[in-house]
């Protein structure tokens, strides 16, 4: 594995073919009785997981079905899974389990499992054999085959599992369901070649793949025609962009292309792997006005040892070299991070190394995660002495210093005013928008809902840890 290769395009004689099945289960859905039948999608993962989640939706409507929230009412229920860390799996397991009553109440329920726990073969076998309700099971790379694969277990009525372990290839023209007006998912790339070694995603994602710019170019062109404000950009480590294209190009070149669309948007992108992100990048950043000035560069660890047993590619100080020029010329980067602590192996001097690196690179915000062994990593077979009480106090102790952190320079922006997108309702009284700023921190707004959509001039009146609130 790990092996770089030519990327497989699926024909569009073969979109052309799954199409056929969504209007097949049409007329199959309109002729019922009852009508159509209603769909319910639920979602475990990862921002990928959601883009997957809204082309599933896509050829869900296309085959005629409405949608509901609420699994007691739907007849299609799809769960699309995760499998980062032990958690998101047992989640999942409780979920599937609650659903051998309602299938036993409704048998011609139909229940799907897709996504990333799909492909991996224990939690798949386990689905097999002690989860019989479950009537679909198929990883990230089938997800183009969707409707074939539901029209068999729909027809025939029997189980199917598509499960096979693929490279995977890049599906265009598949229909989506977007969930908002002001914000869009764009996957740039799929897969994973990094193969960190406590990480399942390069496993059931298959091997790293690029779509062609112009086809990228073209659905962002769509999207800001329709007056989508922000656009985020995605891949498990978009740096890798384009490696694989007959007439290579990198990400920043992708980049600065995006930018030259004409209009009134911010492009964001997720996520960046630090080894492959450089001066090249950092300036394309700070010279394409569309380009957010926000960079999410999870280091993982402040331990050069500790990073090099996680086979990340960088050590402490070329990451803290990358970081300081980023904000060299990028003065209003944002900067978030992830970081995991209770690698197999790691000290309390080294957890501590990583706590010294977020004082010295001082994030906005973290997303922080203890250690979870997976399943044929080869971190899952290492030594782990340190028992998980312990990895909890330096847990909570990073935690704590990262609070600090980020209520620091939330503080420092009471006072300003800043252009924000407001991009929702908060569900708060006092506070009943949600806004962005550019560079990504979370605004509760005090304003009308009538400007959703819209960018607008906020003044910041105050902040905690997480969030600014303000007023338009
Ligand atoms: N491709 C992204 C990460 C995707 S997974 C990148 O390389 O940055 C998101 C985060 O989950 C990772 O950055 C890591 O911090 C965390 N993670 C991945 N595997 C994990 C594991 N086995 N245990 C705990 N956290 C994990
Ligand atoms: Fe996992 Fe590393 Fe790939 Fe990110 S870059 S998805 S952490 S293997
Ligand atoms: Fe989870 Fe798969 Fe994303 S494992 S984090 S849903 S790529």
């Amino acid at each position: 594995m790990g092996e770089t290769g030519k990327t497989q395009r699926i024909s569009q004689e073969d979109i052309g073919r799954q199409l056929r099945f969504c209007e097949k289960l049409r007329e199959l859905n309109e002729a019922r009785p009852g009508g159509p039948p209603l769909a319910c999608v639920q979602t475990y993962g990862c921002q990928q997981n959601v883009a997957d989640s809204q082309r599933l939706m896509g050829m869900l409507r296309d085959m005629g079905c409405g949608f509901t929230q609420d699994p007691g009412r739907a007849e299609i229920i799809v769960i699309n899974t995760c499998a980062i860390r032990e958690n998101a799996e047992k989640k999942v397991f409780g979920v599937v389990g609650q659903l051998v009553h309602a299938k036993e109440r409704n048998p011609d329920l139909t229940i799907c499992l897709c996504g990333c726990m799909a492909q991996q073969e224990t939690a798949a076998a386990r689905i097999r054999a002690s989860y019989r309700h479950v009537d679909l099971v198929f990883g990230p790379q089938a997800l183009w085959r969707f409707p074939e694969l539901l029209f068999e277990v729909r027809t025939r009525h029997k189980r199917v599992f598509s499960i096979a372990q693929e490279r995977g290839a890049i599906a265009e023209g598949l229909p989506v369901v977007r969930e908002s007006s002001v914000k869009a998912w764009v996957s740039i790339m799929y897969g994973c070649n990094n193969f960190c070694s406590y990480c399942i995603v390069p496993y059931v994602r298959g091997r790293e793949r690029s779509r062609e710019a112009s086809d990228i170019l073209a659905e962002i062109r769509s999207l800001v025609e329709d007056g989508v404000r922000e656009i985020t950009l995605l891949g498990q480590n978009v740096n890798s962009y384009g490696k694989d294209l007959d007439s290579p190009m990198d990400f920043a070149d992708l980049l600065e292309e995006i930018d030259a669309i004409p209009g009134d948007y911010l492009i964001r992108f997720m996520t960046s792997h630090p080894k492959d992100a450089g001066r090249k990048l950092f300036d394309t950043m700070a010279r394409c006005s569309h380009v957010a000035k926000q960079l999410h560069l999870p280091v993982q660890s402040g331990s050069s040892r500790v990073l090099r047993a996680m086979n990340r590619g960088y050590t402490r100080e070329q990451y803290l070299e990358k970081a300081a020029y980023a904000r060299s010329v990028m003065p209003e980067l944002v900067l978030t991070s992830d970081i995991i602590i209770g690698f197999p192996g790691e000290t309390e001097e080294e957890a501590m190394e990583t706590i010294s690196l977020i004082r010295e690179v001082r994030y906005d915000a973290l997303f922080t995660f203890i250690y979870s062994p997976r399943p044929g990593t080869p971190a899952a077979s290492l030594p782990d002495t340190v028992s998980r009480a312990e990895k909890q106090v330096w847990f909570d102790k990073l935690l704590e210093e990262q609070n600090r952190i980020s209520g620091e320079l939330h503080r420092a922006y009471v006072g300003r005013r800043l252009r924000v997108l407001v991009d929702g309702e908060s569900g708060d009284e006092q506070w009943p928008l949600s806004s962005r700023t550019h560079g990504g921190r979370l605004v509760h707004l005090r304003g009308d809902a009538s400007l959703i959509g819209q960018y607008v001039d906020a003044e910041i009146l105050d902040s905690n840890t997480w969030a600014l609130f303000g007023a338009v």
